[in-house]
């Protein structure tokens, strides 16, 4: 335990939240540029956490003032959580992450199809929806799998022309986790307008980070997890519509009956709460936070390509504003990425798919080589990145490059 658990409690909203990473390490650590990997708990989404560890420790489902304590704090997230995605807050499910998310919207969906039916995906999917269809697809339910452009956004023309009547979902992501590239949501839900297919939305990378708004979008399910966005690991909800009609999924566990039946367990309450104070978070400085990422983005794509020969993967505009997948042509991306290891946190690929040998899938959907694949780097800026660390990040770079290859011009 450290000596001051709640030191967070000092922090008013108003100090800078790029404090988040300096405070909690001991100045040794690199230069952290994951962001997209996982992002730092927010000291003030720990102030709010901290009661529910300690003396707001009851259970939701109890009947007694413990009970209705953790009852009030966990309804009052639903509605932090409902609010950013412009939900209802009882078409908020609460889940372990995203990856459970997509599992409950996928499997729980399927199971309510017995008689296999008709899937739409993309090539570019989080493996938590690309190999939940691919089992699927072993029991029965056709899957298809739309191809993306070069920059790995899905021809919406080519989402219409595949639709069947036996079409009952359409699993598409709002930004990749690779390349940062946004899908043109937008057209995606005026193509499922007219038809009976259910969009569910893996906004794992997305929410809190650029406006979504279900309703508007015409999404039925939204997956989400609170680390991505300053909160808690283990902790993620998932949208299921409730209005005209309300949609039915088959649970994935049964037990006692929590989130209307639909994921039976006894709540995390301090993950919950740590959920719904990142969602506010996340709203009030999301406008804020897009431009400044947007700001240092653009001060490291200037920095590095004064002196490298590199190319940018992903979308030049539809793209999330922290992420950079850079292709350093003539490197290998692993070698970079432990030259660099001790100076700046980044990723060679997916983190999500560490362990996994091989091209990565979405550099390959894109039309990357093999050796084009292996030569990227993906940064991932966020709330506690500076302008100076760019600077930082900008030298160390280069000079890794150089060393390995010789490539600046
Ligand atoms: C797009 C996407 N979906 C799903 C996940 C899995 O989320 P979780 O870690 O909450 O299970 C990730 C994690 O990187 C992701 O980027």
């Amino acid at each position: 335990m450290p000596e001051q658990p709640v030191a967070a409690a000092s922090l008013s909203a108003s100090e800078p939240a790029r404090r988040l990473v300096d405070d909690t390490s001991n100045g040794s650590l690199p230069i952290y540029l994951d962001h997209l990997a996982t992002t730092p708990l927010d000291l003030r989404v720990l102030e709010a956490m901290v009661p529910f560890f300690t003396t707001h420790f009851g259970n939701p489902s109890s009947a007694h003032p413990y009970g209705w304590q953790a009852k009030e704090a966990t309804e009052a997230a639903r509605n932090a959580v409902a609010g950013l995605l412009g939900a209802s807050a009882r078409e908020i499910v609460f889940t372990s992450g995203a990856t459970e998310a997509n599992n409950l919207a996928i499997r729980g969906l399927a199971a309510r199809h017995p008689d296999g039916g008709h899937i739409i995906t993309s090539a570019t999917e989080h493996p938590a929806v690309l190999d939940v269809c691919e089992t699927l697809s072993r029991s029965g339910t056709e899957v298809t799998y739309l191809s993306v452009d070069a920059h790995g956004q899905i021809d919406p023309d080519e989402l219409q022309r595949q639709l069947r009547d036996d079409t009952f979902l359409v699993s598409l992501m709002a930004a990749n986790n690779e390349i940062g590239t946004i899908q043109p949501l937008e057209r995606i839900g005026l193509v499922l307008a007219d038809h009976p297919a259910l969009w569910h939305c893996d906004a794992a990378q997305a929410v809190g980070k650029i406006p979504l708004d279900v309703r508007a979008l015409g999404i039925d399910l939204l997956s989400m997890s609170a680390h991505k966005v300053y909160g808690p690991k283990g902790q993620g909800a998932l949208y299921v519509r409730r209005r005209r009609p309300a949609i039915r999924l088959q649970p994935l566990q049964e037990g006692g009956g929590q989130e209307r039946g639909i994921r039976s367990g006894t709540l995390n309450v301090p993950g919950i709460v740590g959920l719904g104070r990142a969602c506010e978070l996340a709203a009030a400085e999301l406008e804020s936070e897009m431009r400044r990422l947007g700001q240092l983005r653009e001060q490291l794509v200037g920095g590095l390509s004064q002196k490298l020969n590199l190319t940018i993967n992903g979308h030049a505009q539809q793209r999330l504003p922290g992420c950079v997948s850079v292709c350093f042509a003539g490197a290998d991306g692993t070698d970079l990425m432990l030259r660099l290891q001790h100076e700046v946190a980044l990723s060679a690929g997916a983190a999500c798919a560490s362990g996994h040998t091989g091209p990565s899938h979405v550099l390959s959907a894109i039309g990357l080589s093999d050796a084009q694949a292996t030569s990227t780097l993906r940064f991932g800026l966020g709330r506690s990145t500076t302008q100076e660390q760019i600077d930082t990040v900008i030298e160390k770079v280069i000079a890794a490059c150089v060393h390995d290859t010789g490539l600046a011009g």
